[in-house]
């Protein structure tokens, strides 16, 4: 029944205001934080603990796993550090998609999340008992998912890839003359079937934050600094990607902002990431990308709400209590392992090249 399968839909999702998820959280005095960050540290240390944190969770959590020699990076370096560390509870600073793809990779390890409630609207906008009759409509087609999906979806998929490798890997396919089901993002996946020129079905989900920043406000604020160069996250729409000098993962963003000749960068991801960009390129202008303009829509504005629920006392708490740890059903834990172990082999033979590079 591959015709009503064609075009799935999606469930509506509950997107939380950033703002709002911001004013929950309690302030502190800054010796109140200093003793929050030093019992951090201790905690970390009893419970030979180790924080893996996102780019886009708050500096303060960013800072604390580097100090305490955990780590932070996008979700696939995110996911590398976690296998290969020996300690034994991973403390995911992050979404729940980020901490089950930890206990997939490490099921005799602890996997606890600073905040349970802290979601993906890629991952919700995919529900297994819909993605899984999709998959089934199109049973000649190699099926991709985005690292950004339940394990349930990982379990039907024959590869998961993050969006660091994403190119790579289906070019790889589509040169072994494989057909492409991609899920969720639209976008990425739209961009993806662009560079790779490989025969793509795509799932139309989308990030909420990169969605947000508009292309016509993005134009005139490049035509006020011509002297600036783009960086991107392929979550973006189409006519963002467009106007961008340089595309790709987090990391790839970073490396880009550290090493292109410009002085100005309008940067159009979550704006998490302009605190390890201040470190990469110190001296440089960082411009946010505009969510605002012709058809301003943004309820995150350019910061994602699952990645603010992050905060020092949820972690302290989960450390103090144990709580917030990630389950994943053996069995479906041992199916999306498959492809999950597939990505990082992969990855593993070779660097992941940002995509879309100006000329030298
Ligand atoms: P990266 O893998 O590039 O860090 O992206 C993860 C993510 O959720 C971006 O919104
Ligand atoms: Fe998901 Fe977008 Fe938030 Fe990343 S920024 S976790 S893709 S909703």
């Amino acid at each position: 029944m591959r015709a009503s399968a064609t075009v799935p839909v999606i469930p509506v999702v509950k997107v939380p205001d950033t703002a709002e998820v911001l004013a929950r959280i309690p302030p502190l005095t800054d010796s109140a934080r200093g003793e929050i960050i030093a019992r951090i540290k201790r905690l970390l240390r009893d419970r030979d603990a180790v924080l893996v944190a996102h780019y886009y969770v708050h500096e303060d959590l960013q800072m604390i796993a580097e100090e305490t020699g955990g780590f932070v990076s996008d979700s696939l370096e995110m996911a590398r550090f976690g296998h290969e560390h020996p300690a034994k509870t991973l403390v995911v600073a992050g979404v729940r998609f980020m901490g089950e793809t930890a206990k997939i990779l490490n099921p005799e390890k602890r996997v606890l999340m600073v905040d349970s409630g802290a979601e993906c609207s890629l991952d919700l906008e995919c529900p297994a008992d819909r993605f899984i009759p999709f998959c089934d409509a199109y049973p000649d087609h190699t099926v991709v998912v985005y690292s950004n999906t339940s394990a349930e979806v990982k379990a039907r998929a024959d590869w998961v890839v993050t969006s660091g490798i994403a190119v790579r890997l289906v070019k790889y396919l589509k040169d072994r003359g494989e057909r492409i089901l991609w899920a969720p993002d639209r976008h990425l996946g739209a961009y993806v079937q662009q560079v790779s020129g490989a025969d793509m079905v795509l799932w139309p989900g989308a990030c909420v934050v990169h969605e947000a920043f508009k292309a016509q406000a993005l134009a005139e604020l490049k035509g006020r600094h011509p002297e600036a160069a783009v960086l991107a996250h392929p979550e973006s729409p189409a006519s963002v990607l467009e106007l961008a000098d340089v595309v790709g993962s987090t990391t790839q963003l970073i490396d880009a902002a550290r090493r292109l000749p410009q002085q100005t960068l309008i940067v159009a991801t979550d704006n998490g990431i302009f605190h390890k960009m201040r470190q990469a390129a110190p001296d440089k202008l960082l411009i946010e990308a505009p969510t605002a303009g012709a058809g301003a829509t943004c309820r995150s504005c350019a910061h994602c709400p699952w990645m603010a629920m992050n905060d020092l006392q949820g972690l302290a708490r989960v450390l103090e209590h144990g709580t917030n740890e990630i389950q994943v059903v053996e069995d479906v834990r041992v199916k999306a392992l498959r492809a999950t172990a597939r990505m990082l082999d992969f990855a593993r033979s070779g660097q992941p090249a940002a995509v879309k590079v100006p000329a030298a």
